[in-house]
């Protein structure tokens, strides 16, 4: 997300060098795991059991199996792991790209729980442990576009949000629901500062999270995710741009009134509730009609033309037919 300088003495902090030491050691932690035989070969070997103490620990193997959902998968070069998990936006740790990887290591995920509230007939906080076995684990490639004009290609572990919104049973009265995310300064060195308000919310309308792409994601690239890629859970919604997937979800909530979104809060001209990526419909502040893959193309290589719905038409195109993607961008 780029941020302008503010009156009121925001001042986008300096770039510094990009220094994820913090995820070598922990892969190295991880091949010491499996050399032991701790981290076993799939989900069921990791999703729980008796190791609260050792969940998640990061790097953990968490697989899935490869996804039904039609067009959850595209064939184009998977971003490497590096690049995926050292230039991040996650402000709560950060405005810097390199913030995330360097500072996230404070957040603490387990124990973790996921409030389910608003207009639902089966309200509750549901365990972590309980939602990793709540639906088979699928892997995706998908491709994130974010609206700042960069992209990559990850392959994500998880399941359709859509499994978890049956599951819990929203009433006729719902339209909206709203993704709320952990907003906790003690460990968050970002949260209170003025860029955004906090927590970190997003929202979607109803027949957009229960499409079958949209998904709740506790894993990429094989393994539970890093911190600084969201933790123990988040939203990817690949058809939209970037910060629409929100990263450790703490709140679900069902409403029937659009949720106000943290992005949409702090500029309303330049972020509107859809965003859908969309390469007709420019930034106020910049074209949206290209986009550089990070690690495949370099600096200074020619830009990629953006796909419409980042190339997700053929199946959400129906969810906004006859809407006027100007009006609602
Ligand atoms: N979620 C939270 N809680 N905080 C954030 O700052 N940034 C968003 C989104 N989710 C953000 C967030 C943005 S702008 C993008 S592009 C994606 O996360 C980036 O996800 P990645 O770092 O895993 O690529």
């Amino acid at each position: 997300m780029l941020i302008k300088t503010r009156d009121d003495g925001f001042v986008h902090p300096q770039s510094s060098e990009i220094t994820p030491q913090n995820i070598y050691r922990d892969r190295r932690q991880l091949m010491r795991l499996m050399a032991g035989g701790v981290a076993g070969a799939a989900l069921a070997a990791w999703a729980v059991r008796d190791a609260r103490a050792q969940m998640p620990a990061q790097g953990a193997k968490l697989a899935g199996r490869k996804s039904s959902v039609s067009g959850a998968s595209t064939m184009e070069r998977i971003t490497d792991f590096k690049d995926a998990s050292s230039y991040n936006n996650f402000y709560e740790f950060g405005t810097d790209k390199s913030d995330p990887a360097r500072n996230a290591h404070t957040l603490k995920t387990t124990p973790w729980t996921v409030g389910i509230e608003g207009l639902v007939k089966k309200p509750g906080n549901y365990a972590l442990e309980d939602l990793l076995k709540l639906s088979p684990m699928e892997e995706r490639v998908y491709r994130l576009r974010c609206v700042e004009g960069w992209s990559m290609v990850i392959p994500w572990v998880g399941y359709s949000v859509a499994e978890l919104i049956k599951k819990v049973e929203p009433l006729g009265s719902a339209k909206y629901v709203e993704f709320i995310t952990l907003a906790d300064s003690k460990t968050m060195p970002y949260v209170g500062s003025r860029v955004l308000n906090w927590p970190y919310v997003e929202g979607l309308r109803m027949d957009e999270a229960m499409h079958p792409l949209t998904l709740l994601a506790f894993g990429m690239y094989g393994e539970v995710l890093p911190k600084q890629n969201g933790a123990p859970l988040r939203l990817v919604v690949p058809w939209k741009y970037g910060f629409k997937s929100g990263k450790s979800l703490v709140k679900i909530r069902f409403t029937d009134k659009q949720p106000a979104t943290a992005w949409n809060v702090a500029a309303p001209q330049e972020y509107g509730f859809y965003s859908n990526v969309n390469p007709l419909v420019d930034h106020p502040r910049w074209s949206q009609a290209n986009e550089r893959r990070i690690g495949e193309d370099g600096l200074f290589a020619k830009k990629r033309k953006t796909l419409m719905f980042n190339g997700y038409e053929a199946q959400v195109g129906q969810l906004y037919a006859g809407m006027d993607l100007k009006k609602y961008y």
